[in-house]
């Protein structure tokens, strides 16, 4: 590698530590050097453009991926995005996102995966190592203290080191001693310096103490500082927009601020991973082999993360006793399968809750009902009523499948976005009912609609100057009734203009809705057809603008009237089964009403296929939850992100999550690992030997099932204060029914140990407990630990 170092010039070397465009590092053939191209995100692989004729998979949501508590299905998740990496000509997938569910109203909470850094840590090192197995680097991110998106950019927050240690800074070390060949550094700053230029972090502890050989990419646009960044152990700036490297840094090192062995240090970095994801001469990897099948992967996983939270029997569904089904909910047919933000992908297909039951249940009559509607803007006009939907960007012509059209990076086909102009949609509509019909613009940009003859706007949906983040996550929407008679076809045309340079991210939606009853009617109509149902299924969730990147939630509320939906439907119907797609935690105060309770997460794009499969008993609702759900807002340890002065400070230190919640005393309504299944286990034998925990379990129900064996530890050893209960190690097991099986689960040495100055085992008395959940204890042992390693004395069930 250093003979290829030798070979560059200076401006050559900085070149390959500079984002070339939104996506990529530039090429060098001198040297063999292919362009390295990165892309969002944990979910799927958007790839660096938009291609209507080239989909992602769309995975169920990283809090869904923890509730499997299988690192095993983690790998094989990332074994698939690695796949669609190399199809994508992707070399590094930005992700998975490590950050920790502090609070739950984090706006990327959806997007990380457990408020534990043991799951966490566990669950990322399986991802990664499945993606990397394809030569396709990742990028662990935000290093650090990410956890929540007020002030992102510029907020600093206040961790003691402890806390850090123990609990943010965790996960990303244990993907750094799995292998892990990428790290993305955060916004914001900690403990007063911004990461992209916090040398403590990505230089001392990342690079020296923990030894990693990889890259640390700046988060988008972190990079501020030309010198700070370069000697606070960045490595790349991404992306060419604003980018304070290029020739700033190479100046900044003939004038002697920047040593050039530093530089060098970078670029071997850059050479190795160029090296490790086949774009380097002589390290070029085979075309891999194309075996995870998308759909079965995102339809396992969905089917595994699915949290049985409550049931009193009704679940699973027999298809044989229904006659009629029930489902209710605007996200019954317009699920949330992914969150927002970067995270998003186009998927190839997306099946609705209704279409998956549909489909599942032949010959029942499978009933729809709206009943409440929480979406602000009106869904993307799609549907019998509507035509093609014909997009032309500045003359190239593609078709989407709905109104709605969205990119960040590349344009269609190749355009260039320094000379691209307008877009125009064009499609046509013949109703089906007679009446006011609501058609919307929402997204960012100036916009002209046209309904047949009639122009019915045209302006910029923003005030001018605002900033392009706040165009990106914030989109707007203006909406215009139009008289419309059924089964006459008019002509609809959508144009955008853009100032140049700017169509590199658009999200444009024409909006539709027909004619049809007001709030209260549509409650009326759901609980009706819940009345006269065998059973019903209501689906419930958060909507982009409550939950998604680039902001917080200010509430745990259910948005709308979806709340009260649910409780009169349960009031028709006593078999009420709720649905709850949110990427996190959400209130459920009728939660005692319902029959049964599922929680989805954001389920990825075989959304309904898998609930029709877990409804009706095909597959058992494998989750367990990552985080735990309180019932009342004010009892989460932490809730409010409160940035004063530009400043946030986690006071609670390491009592984060269910650790502070045990030190309050506060009942959540879920409890951490809680998640029920369709059998019942015994908990037989709890033996602690040198290596770890083995714990016998008996399938003791009528069902083939799959259980989840958490360890926790506790003791009062020492005088550092510790939780009451910490998560040392899991495992799964699969038992049909009357078998018993063992499960052998590692303890490793860091679960007896606190962060003081350094890492030190604290000898003494533990309690080890083997549980189904963090509230459901099945059996306990005691070991005794030397104050160098931990060394097994006794261990019996009580
Ligand atoms: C996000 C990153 C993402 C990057 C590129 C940023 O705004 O914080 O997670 O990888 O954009 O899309």
């Amino acid at each position: 590698m250093n003979e290829v170092l030798q070979q560059l010039t200076l401006e050559e070397k900085v070149s390959l530590l500079t984002g070339q465009d939104f996506w990529s590092l530039p090429a060098i053939p001198r040297i063999g050097l292919a362009s390295l191209v990165m892309s969002d995100g944990p979910v799927g692989v958007r790839g660096t453009g938009y291609a209507p004729d080239d989909p992602s998979i769309a995975l169920p949501s990283p809090t869904a991926l923890a509730a499997t508590w299988d690192v095993a299905l983690a790998a094989r998740a990332g074994r698939l995005l690695g796949q669609e990496s190399r199809r994508k000509r992707v070399h590094v997938l930005l992700g998975p996102t490590v950050n920790l569910h502090r609070t739950p109203l984090g706006g990327r909470h959806f997007e990380c995966y457990s408020e534990d850094p043991l799951l966490t840590g566990e669950i990322a090192a399986g991802f990664v190592a499945g993606v990397q197995s394809h030569g396709v680097g990742t990028t662990v991110k935000h290093l650090v203290g990410n956890d929540f998106e007020t002030e992102r950019m510029t907020v600093d927050v206040e961790i003691p080191e402890r806390a850090l240690r123990e609990i943010y800074l965790a996960p990303f070390e244990r993907v750094v001693a799995a292998g892990g060949w990428g790290v993305m550094s955060a916004y914001n700053g900690v403990n007063g310096a911004p990461m992209a230029s916090n040398g403590e972090f990505q230089d001392r502890i990342l690079k020296r103490e923990w030894g990693f050989d990889g890259v640390v990419v700046s988060d988008w646009r972190a990079a501020r500082d030309t010198v700070a960044a370069a000697t606070g152990g960045l490595d790349i700036a991404m992306p060419a927009m604003d980018n304070p490297w290029g020739p700033k840094l190479v100046e900044a090192v003939r004038a002697g601020k920047v040593a050039e062995e530093l530089i060098d240090d970078k670029v071997l970095r850059v050479l190795r991973l160029a090296a490790r994801t086949g774009a380097l001469d002589g390290f070029r990897l085979p075309d891999p082999p194309l075996d995870e099948d998308g759909a079965a992967v995102a339809h396992e996983v969905a089917a595994r993360s699915f949290v049985l939270a409550a049931n009193d029997g009704v679940l699973p569904l027999t298809g044989n006793d229904l006659t009629r089904v029930a489902v209710i909910g605007a996200l019954a047919t317009d699920a949330r399968v992914l969150g927002g933000g970067s995270a998003q992908v186009t998927p190839p297909h997306v099946i609705s809750p209704l279409d998956g039951l549909r489909a599942a249940l032949p010959g029942v009559d499978v009933a729809y009902a709206v009943g409440a509607d929480p979406r602000p803007f009106l869904p993307a006009a799609s549907g019998p009523s509507w035509g093609s939907f014909e997009l032309d960007l500045d003359g190239y012509d593609f078709t989407v499948a709905t109104g709605t059209v969205r990119w960040i990076g590349d344009l269609p086909g190749g355009c260039d976005v320094a000379t691209v102009t307008s877009m125009t949609l064009r499609t046509t509509m013949s109703p089906d009912v007679s009446g006011e019909h609501l058609l919307a613009i929402s997204g960012f940009g100036a916009f002209e609609l046209t309904v047949g003859d009639q122009k019915l706007y045209e302006g910029s949906l923003h005030p001018p100057g605002t900033g392009r983040a706040d165009l990106l996550l914030h989109p707007r929407e203006q909406r215009f009734p139009v008289t419309l008679e059924a089964g006459v076809t008019v002509p609809v045309v959508l144009r955008q203009t853009f100032e140049p340079g700017m169509a590199h991210s658009v999200a444009t939606t024409l909006g539709h809705r027909p004619p049809g009853p007001d709030d209260e009617g549509l409650i009326v109509e759901a609980v009706e057809l819940a009345a006269r149902s065998d059973v019903a299924v209501v689906v419930v969730g958060t909507t982009e603008q409550v939950e998604s990147e680039g902001f917080d939630r200010t509430s745990l509320a259910l948005p709308g009237r979806q709340d009260e939906l649910v409780s009169r439907v349960a009031a028709a119907n006593p078999r009420t089964v709720v649905v709850v797609n949110a990427g996190s935690p959400v209130l459920l105060p009728w939660s005692d009403e319902a029959a049964a309770v599922l929680l989805t997460w954001f389920p990825g794009q075989e959304a309904g296929a898998a609930l029709a499969d877990v409804l009706l008993g095909v597959a058992e609702p494998g989750g367990r939850l990552p985080t735990t759900w309180p019932r009342h807002e004010e009892d989460c340890p932490v809730l409010a992100v409160r940035v004063e002065g530009g400043t946030l400070a986690y006071d609670e230190d390491i009592f984060v999550g269910y650790r502070g919640w045990l030190r309050s005393g506060a009942s959540p309504l879920f409890a951490f690992g809680h998640g029920l299944g369709y059998t019942d286990w015994s908990y037989g034998l709890l033996t602690v030997t040198e290596s770890g925990v083995d714990v016998t379990v008996t399938n003791t129900g009528e069902r083939p099932g799959r259980e989840v064996v958490q360890i926790y530890l506790s003791s009062d050893a020492g005088t550092v204060e510790r939780p009451a209960r910490w998560l040392a190690g899991f495992a799964s097991v699969s038992a049909v029914p009357g078998e018993t099986v063992m499960v052998h689960v590692p303890l490793p040495d860091r679960a007896f140990q606190v962060w003081d100055g350094g890492w030190k085992t604290i000898p003494g008395s533990y309690t080890v407990t083997a549980a189904h959940a963090l509230d459901d204890p099945r059996l306990t042992a005691t070991i005794s630990v030397a104050g160098s390693s931990p060394a097994a004395e006794a261990g019996r069930e009580d």
